[in-house]
């Protein structure tokens, strides 16, 4: 894993990757399609190119539920952290499957002969606006997001800037489900979209509560201070072999503790690429690896192995009473610091 260290340019992984999606997505479109035919036999059958803009429809709003899903899926089961390295790749495969859908939209209704096919599918001829603008809107929002994903925006914009737009996404989700609640489950009599629709959104809200309970009750545990200050940070034979234990501080910073064999350092939990959750990652080749696109850092100092030139703070740990406890005073960004041993101080 370590030999594809530093993911950001395309490898043969993210080209196979995005080969396997775009043949995923070509497949519920055939599939779709086909089971439309079987469901709706002649003289009943709906018209290929509507049969199209729903497949692309109902691809996008999956693409989505997946999208939503892998940041909460993540916290919750480790073992499927991979999948956040490649999120960025799915959440641009949902706008440009949304973006088709659209687009088979207008030339479906430009072929049928309307003056203008885009003014014709937002604004309806009283001059209201219907379900396709609300449509329109969430796919703008999309738009921005992906033509703002690149690492240059982030630089520019900063992390909490950037985050916090990237937060739309849930903006889109909600413009989303009001599209297809105005739109197709006005005229269409069956149940099933209606009920995967709210499954969908029960699952969705399910696992973000659990996750967000779940990290809201670790950082509050993670407060106890000892009278010189320092943060308990627990037992550290707790903290499983090559992985980390990330805590909470009083200012907000996260810290995450990694334990290497009997060793442990404690690294800034943000890593310097975009802000990934370094301690949701674990120890490759002696190094703390983001599990996002997998940056690393020296566990000792903090600093990316040549040539690279990543610097993130470091914080001083001790062992006292079988505790292992963090100064919340964080260290210039690069500075060394001494492991501490978790059977130092008495533990047992
Ligand atoms: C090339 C485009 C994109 C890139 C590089 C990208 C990258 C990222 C990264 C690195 C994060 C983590 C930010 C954080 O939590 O601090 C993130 C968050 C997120 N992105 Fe994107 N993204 C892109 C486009 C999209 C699009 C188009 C969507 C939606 C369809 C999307 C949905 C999300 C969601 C839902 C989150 C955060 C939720 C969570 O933390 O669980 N992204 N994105
Ligand atoms: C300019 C933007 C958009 C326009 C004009 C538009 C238009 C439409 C129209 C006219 C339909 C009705 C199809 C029918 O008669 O059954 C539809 C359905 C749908 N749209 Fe959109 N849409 C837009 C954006 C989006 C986006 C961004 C998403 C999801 C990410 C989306 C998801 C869906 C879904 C799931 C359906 C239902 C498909 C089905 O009937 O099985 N749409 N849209
Ligand atoms: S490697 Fe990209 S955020 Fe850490």
């Amino acid at each position: 894993m370590s030999v594809q260290y530093r993911a950001v340019n395309w490898t043969r992984h993210k080209v196979v990757y995005d080969l396997v999606l775009a043949g995923a997505c070509v497949a519920f479109v055939g599939v779709f399609m086909v089971m439309s035919m079987v469901v709706h036999p002649p003289p009943n059958e709906v018209s290929p190119p509507i049969l199209v803009m729903r497949a692309l429809g109902t691809l996008a709003i999956v693409l989505l539920h997946v999208v939503l899903a892998i940041g909460p899926l993540a916290r919750l089961w480790p073992r499927t952290t991979f999948l956040l390295a490649n999120r960025r790749h799915l959440g641009v495969a949902t706008f440009l499957v949304a973006g088709l859908h659209a687009f088979v939209v207008y030339g479906f209704y430009g072929g049928f002969g309307v003056e203008n096919p885009v003014l014709a599918v937002l604004v309806r001829p009283d001059g209201s606006v219907g379900f396709e603008f609300v449509g329109f809107l969430a796919l703008l929002v999309l738009l921005v997001m992906a033509a703002t994903s690149h690492d240059f925006w982030l630089a520019l914009l900063g992390h909490g800037v950037w985050k916090a737009m990237h937060m739309a996404v849930y903006v889109a989700y909600a413009l989303v489900v009001a599209h297809v609640v105005f739109g197709v489950l006005r005229s269409e009599k069956s149940l099933v979209f209606p009920l995967l629709l709210l499954g969908g959104a029960l699952v969705l809200g399910g696992l973000h509560l659990v996750a967000g309970g779940r990290e809201w009750r670790r950082d509050a545990a993670s407060s106890d201070e000892s009278e010189d200050g320092w943060i308990d940070v627990g037992d550290p034979h707790e903290i499983p072999d090559k992985r980390a234990r990330v805590v909470c501080l009083g200012s907000g910073n996260r810290v995450a503790v990694f334990r290497d064999g009997d060793r442990l350092s404690a690294l800034s939990n943000v890593c310097a690429h975009q802000g990934g959750p370094l301690g949701e990652g674990e120890i490759l080749d002696g190094c703390a690896t983001c599990p996002w696109h997998g940056y690393q850092y020296h566990t000792e100092n903090g600093q990316s192995p040549p040539p690279y030139t990543e610097k993130i703070p470091t914080y001083e740990l001790r062992v006292r009473g079988g505790r292992v406890e963090v100064n919340p005073r964080p260290n210039e960004p690069g500075t060394p610091t001494t492991p501490v041993s978790i059977t130092e101080g008495g533990a047992s």
